[in-house]
């Protein structure tokens, strides 16, 4: 799909999905294109922002949860090993700018996929967000946490001044999605991430427009 059918789908009211497995230059592009035709067509320049961030945020946690997989099967790290922190340093490398083409021909030999899904209508705007290796126990326990932690502030200031002690290398992810959430109003319970069929994790919001 080019970036010009992108927006066209969206003029027309059709859905939009498309599979990717690294967040390279061109999905970039792509989502960008998304985001822009969605804020055109439904006249809210201000969820600009919003869309794209917890867009980006989401396909970026789908892409490492995949790797993540691939990696700690390769390397026979179990979810006890796992939660004492082993395989992580290695991940954080793979991650890396610089190690984007490797990681491209792992997921295109494995079958790393996430799959990008986008339905809207005047009365709200779906993200969908699949990637096909399912969560850990140890990865819905953090899911969890990061959610009902989020919950409890009302802004990313309020967040951080009750965890400056430790913001050092932890992911701010889903605390900013509920966040921004609350910040436009809409109830956080619209965001969630599930395991789909014991063979894929989706991540999904659910926006209204009205
Ligand atoms: N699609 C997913 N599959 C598996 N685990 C996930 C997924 N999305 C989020 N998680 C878990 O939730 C944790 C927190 O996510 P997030 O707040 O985005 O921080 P970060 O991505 O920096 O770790 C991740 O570290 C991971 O354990
Ligand atoms: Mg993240």
């Amino acid at each position: 799909m080019k970036p010009t059918d992108i927006a066209e789908r969206i003029d027309r009211g059709e859905n939009v999905t498309f599979d990717l497995c690294v967040m390279d230059f061109e999905i970039q592009q792509y989502v960008h294109t998304l985001v822009q035709a969605l804020i055109k067509t439904y006249t809210r320049p201000d969820l600009e922002e919003f869309i794209y961030s917890t867009l980006k945020e989401m396909i970026i946690n789908g892409v490492k949860a995949n790797l993540k997989h691939y990696l700690f099967r390769a390397k026979n790290i179990d979810d006890a090993a796992e939660a004492r922190g082993i395989g992580f340093d290695e991940l954080k490398r793979l991650l890396d700018e610089n190690e984007l083409e490797r990681f491209k021909e792992i997921a295109e030999i494995e079958g790393l996929k996430v799959h990008l899904t986008v339905m809207h209508s005047t009365e709200r705007i779906m993200f969908l967000v699949e990637n096909n290796t399912p969560m850990t126990q140890n990865e819905r326990r953090r899911v969890r946490e990061k959610f009902d932690c989020a919950l409890q502030y009302d802004n990313i200031f309020e967040y951080y001044m009750g965890h400056a002690d430790d913001m050092e290398g932890s992911g701010l992810g889903i605390t900013m999605i509920v966040l921004m959430l609350k910040g436009i109003g809409v109830d956080p319970h619209s965001f969630s991430i599930h395991v789909q069929g014991r063979t894929s994790t989706v991540a999904k919001i659910q926006l209204p427009l009205r």
